[in-house]
């Protein structure tokens, strides 16, 4: 097993810059690249300087042009609305042509940025192509942020345009996006010259026609009536494509940078290589466009490679019920399915024994794999049992757009190690060092660091922001990318990863900043002090909880400040951030130089064992912090060890 994937990792390691030369042989270049790598440009080199071409081009026109205009592209499928819709490539070519000439005729061209903030409908997707077509950048906000965060990225980026739908739909209720775009751009320094509403049925925004607001559905029936052709733009293989905002230690987040060129290249070797995907099949990644999950294989990864992409409104469980996934993978012939452990372990929950899965034809599906967070055993283990397929765990982060560790599906399976994202890909060499730079020996716990440079698809920088990239993810470890995840190679090659280094915790596979949520607790005004630490949680994996310590003179009902900190943190940051879990302490537990003992707190309620740190100024306070964890019914049976 696996030795294509022995071969194909070694012909990389010789020669990595004639592999990836011969994966852009995949995609259609307008001019092609004049260096396959140039290490003089940008903050560790560029992909594929020189070359010139359209991302838009490549997953659309370059299909219909082999003949394939008549094949599904997109399959919409909405159980939140009872809707399904499917779309050819070519209906997909009238879909994005019309919103690309609606974002020209509102000034809209190469290199502006574009805001888009939409649910999972298929005008979402064709948006972001749109932009790609005219070599815009298109920055993607997932719905269940607030305001406040919206703002930032409306100012981060220099949005010229914003894209928007009236409102998302979660169970049980509507949530009206329109109102907190409005106050999003109120607060923004920087004004969009447009705001494009596409009004959903379920919720019908007015519109600020003063401020630029413009129907979108209406604006597209113009175009279509019109018909225009609309080229794709010609951009440098090295001009931005999107720019995506991930969580970083503190409020401010991070535009992660993904190019053209290198993008195209490593998703089309990818979907072949990693999912086993032949062009023509359907591939469902259920996740959300906001996210780089969504990105990556609702949008670019399949229409690159020519497969049919699922957009999926609705959740795991509850739209209807835990039997949704089969449906869908049932009635659309799914051949890979991609999701985040979260969703597995919600429908574990609710169908223990898969009576819904039996219910469902699954004969079409062939691999089921799982990213965001650690794939805990358990869950991985009850996946196998119940669809008799191979479950792959595989790592990958907002900054690297694809897979740094996987089991190659379309290579041959590497034997697997449950809680293993098996071994690194093509692209990455993986090593372990500790806090000092030096490598671990093979089993040992460090963190985990790929060699420079990073691999085609990979960020190139943050946004308008080289130094500050350099400055997290290079300058630590000299030569290497800081993953800022820590864990273990084992002797086989095996990866796993155990924890990250920085504050960053994963709910419910989403990315949240603890910093971030500190500092929106720091904003009340009866707050002295505050930590905010992830603890496990059998669904989400970890959710937030904020320990708080008042002002001295502060003698309110505590119920009541906890109750609006939570609703601040919702209100400032949205409702993904999950935060609903306060604790107010007399103090916090720190070091002798003033550092707060996140990780210990994290070990007590976390249950696990935990040694009373060295340097800490006062011991008794973790006694009073277990105590207020009990008291909040928190498991706490792990022991303090010697
Ligand atoms: N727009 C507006 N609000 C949203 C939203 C969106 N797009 N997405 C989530 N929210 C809201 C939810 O309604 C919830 O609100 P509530 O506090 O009023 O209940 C809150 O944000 C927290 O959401 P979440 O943490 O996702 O919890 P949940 O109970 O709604 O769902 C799961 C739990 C596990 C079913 C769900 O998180 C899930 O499917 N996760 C998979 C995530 C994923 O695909 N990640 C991508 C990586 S592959
Ligand atoms: P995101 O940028 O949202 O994709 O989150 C990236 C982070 O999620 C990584 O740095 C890891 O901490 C975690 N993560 C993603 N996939 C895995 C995995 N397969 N195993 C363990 N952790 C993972």
């Amino acid at each position: 097993m696996g030795g294509a994937y022995e071969d194909v990792y070694s012909a990389w390691k010789q020669d990595p810059e004639a592999f990836w030369a011969r994966a852009a042989e995949g995609i259609e270049w307008f001019e092609p690249p004049q260096v396959t790598f140039d290490p003089d440009e940008g903050p560790y080199g560029r992909w594929f300087a020189g070359g010139r071409t359209n991302t838009c081009h490549n997953c659309v026109d370059r299909h219909i042009a082999a003949g394939r205009g008549g094949e599904t592209a997109v399959i919409y499928d909405s159980p939140m609305t009872g809707q399904t819709a499917r779309f050819t490539y070519d209906d997909v070519l009238v879909e994005v042509s019309a919103i690309a000439a609606v974002l020209r005729n509102h000034g809209v061209g190469r290199g502006d940025r574009v805001i888009i903030y939409m649910p999972m409908i298929p005008e979402a997707v064709f948006s972001m192509l749109a932009c790609a077509r005219l070599g815009a950048v298109h920055s993607v906000v997932f719905g269940g942020f607030a305001a406040h965060e919206l703002a930032t990225r409306i100012n981060d980026s220099g949005a010229k345009v914003v894209i928007g739908a009236s409102c998302g739909l979660e169970p049980g209720r509507i949530v009206p996006y329109k109102p907190l775009l409005d106050q999003a751009i109120d607060m923004a320094r920087v004004k969009p010259d447009y705001c494009l509403v596409l009004q959903r049925e379920q919720y019908h925004a007015p519109l600020r026609y003063e401020h630029g607001d413009v129907d979108l559905a209406q604006a597209i029936e113009v175009e279509k009536v019109k018909g225009l052709t609309i080229p794709p733009v010609s951009v440098e293989a090295t001009d931005p494509l999107y720019i995506l905002y991930t969580s970083g230690t503190t409020g401010e987040p991070k535009g992660v940078v993904r190019d053209n060129g290198g993008h195209m290249v490593a998703l089309n070797w990818t979907m072949q290589n990693i999912y086993g995907m032949k062009p023509g099949e359907v591939f469902w990644a259920a996740s959300d466009i906001g996210w780089v999950v969504g990105h990556s294989y609702i949008v670019y990864g399949p229409l690159l490679a020519g497969n049919a992409t699922v957009i999926f409104e609705g959740k795991p469980v509850g739209t209807p019920d835990a039997g949704t996934f089969w449906r869908v993978v049932n009635d659309h012939d799914v051949k890979v399915l991609f999701t985040a452990p979260t969703a597995f372990r919600a429908i574990r929950r609710d169908d223990a024994e898969g009576e819904h899965i039996a219910r469902y034809d699954l004969s079409g599906l062939r691999a089921l794999f799982l990213a965001g967070e650690r794939a805990d055993p358990e869950t991985l283990k009850w996946a196998e049992r119940m669809l008799k397929i191979p479950v792959i765990d595989h790592w990958w982060q907002t900054e690297t757009g694809w897979a740094i560790a996987a089991n190659p599906a379309g290579l041959g399976l590497l034997p697997v190690k449950h809680g293993s994202p098996t071994k690194p890909m093509p692209g990455y060499a993986l090593d372990v060092l500790d806090d000092a730079g030096h490598p671990v020996p093979r089993g040992t716990l460090g963190n985990i660091v790929a060699k420079l440079p990073l691999p085609p698809g990979c960020l190139v920088t943050f946004w308008n922001a080289d130094e500050r990239f350099r400055h997290s993810c290079l300058d630590e470890f000299p030569g290497y990318y800081k993953t800022a995840d820590a864990g273990i190679i084992d002797e086989d090659g095996y990866v796993f990863v155990m924890a990250r280094t920085d504050d960053i915790i994963n709910c419910a596979g989403h990315r949240l900043s603890t910093g971030a949520m500190e500092e929106v607790c720091a904003m009340h005004p009866d707050v002295a002090e505050c930590a905010v630490i992830g603890i496990a949680d059998e669904l989400k994996g970890q959710v937030p909880c904020g320990f708080l310590v008042l002002k001295k003179n502060v003698h309110r009902d505590h119920a009541q400040i906890s109750r609006e900190i939570v609703q601040l943190v919702r209100d400032e940051i949205g409702p993904v951030a999950a935060f609903k879990m306060v604790m107010i302490v007399d103090r916090l537990p720190k070091t002798r130089s003033g550092k707060i003992l996140r990780g210990t707190m994290q070990k007590i309620a976390d249950g696990m064992p935990w040694k009373m740190p060295a340097t800490i100024d006062d011991p008794a306070i973790l006694d009073e912090i277990t105590a207020v964890l009990r008291v909040h019914g928190q498991i706490v049976s792990g022991e303090k060890v010697a």
